[in-house]
C-alpha cells in the first residue's frame, strides 16, 4: 500500500514538473544568429507531451542530436513540425523566427 502511495505521489510530482518544464536550449550558429529552442513555449502548445520529441526526434541531452540546417531542410528535427501544413510555421521564409537576434538574422 505504501509503495502504491509513493508511486502515485511520484506521478503527480512528475506531471506537475512536466507542465513547468521550460529549459531553453541554444544552438550556436556560425554565420547566423543562434537559435533558441524554448521548451516552455513548446509545452504550452495544447496536447504537447515530451514524447512528441523525445526520443524519436531529439536526444535528451543538449548538443547531442547533431541538428544541422541541411537535415532540417530535408524535413528532419525541427522540420518534423515546422513545415508547410505542419503543426508550426514552415522553415522557408521564416528564418528570422528561429535565428533571432536584434537586427540580425
Ligand atoms: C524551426 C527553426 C529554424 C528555422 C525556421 C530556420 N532554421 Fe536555420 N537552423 C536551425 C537550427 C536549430 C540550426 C542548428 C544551429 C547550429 O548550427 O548549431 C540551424 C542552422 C542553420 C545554419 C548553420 C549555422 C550557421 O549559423 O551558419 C544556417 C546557415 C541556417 N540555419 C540558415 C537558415 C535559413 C537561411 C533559414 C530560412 C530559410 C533558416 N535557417 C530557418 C533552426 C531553424
Ligand atoms: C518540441 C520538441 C520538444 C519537446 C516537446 C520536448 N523537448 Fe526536450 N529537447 C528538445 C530539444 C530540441 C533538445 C536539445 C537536443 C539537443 O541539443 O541535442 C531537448 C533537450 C532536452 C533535455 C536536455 C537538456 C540539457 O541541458 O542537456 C532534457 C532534460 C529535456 N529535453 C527534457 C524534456 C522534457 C522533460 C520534456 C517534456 C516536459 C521535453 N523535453 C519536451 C525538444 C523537445
Ligand atoms: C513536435 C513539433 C515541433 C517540433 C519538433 C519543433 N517545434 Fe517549434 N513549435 C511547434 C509548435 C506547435 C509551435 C507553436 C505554433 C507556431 O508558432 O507556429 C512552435 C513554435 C516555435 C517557435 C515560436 C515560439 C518561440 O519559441 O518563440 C520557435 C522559435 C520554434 N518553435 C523553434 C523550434 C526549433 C528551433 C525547433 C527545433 C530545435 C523546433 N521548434 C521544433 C512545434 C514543434
Amino acid at each position: 500500500m505504501k509503495k502504491v502511495a509513493l508511486f502515485l505521489t511520484l506521478i503527480i510530482l512528475a506531471s506537475a514538473s512536466y507542465a513547468a518544464f521550460d529549459k531553453k536550449i541554444t544552438f550556436k550558429g556560425k554565420t547566423l544568429a543562434p537559435t533558441v529552442f524554448d521548451h516552455g513555449k513548446h509545452m504550452a502548445v495544447k496536447g504537447t507531451t515530451c514524447k512528441a520529441c523525445h526520443p524519436a526526434i531529439f536526444k535528451q541531452k543538449a548538443g547531442t542530436s547533431k541538428v544541422t540546417m541541411a537535415a532540417i531542410n530535408k524535413g528532419k528535427f525541427c522540420a518534423v513540425c515546422h513545415k508547410e501544413k505542419g503543426k508550426a510555421f514552415a522553415v522557408a521564409k521564416n528564418c528570422a523566427k528561429c535565428h533571432v537576434k536584434e537586427g540580425v538574422y
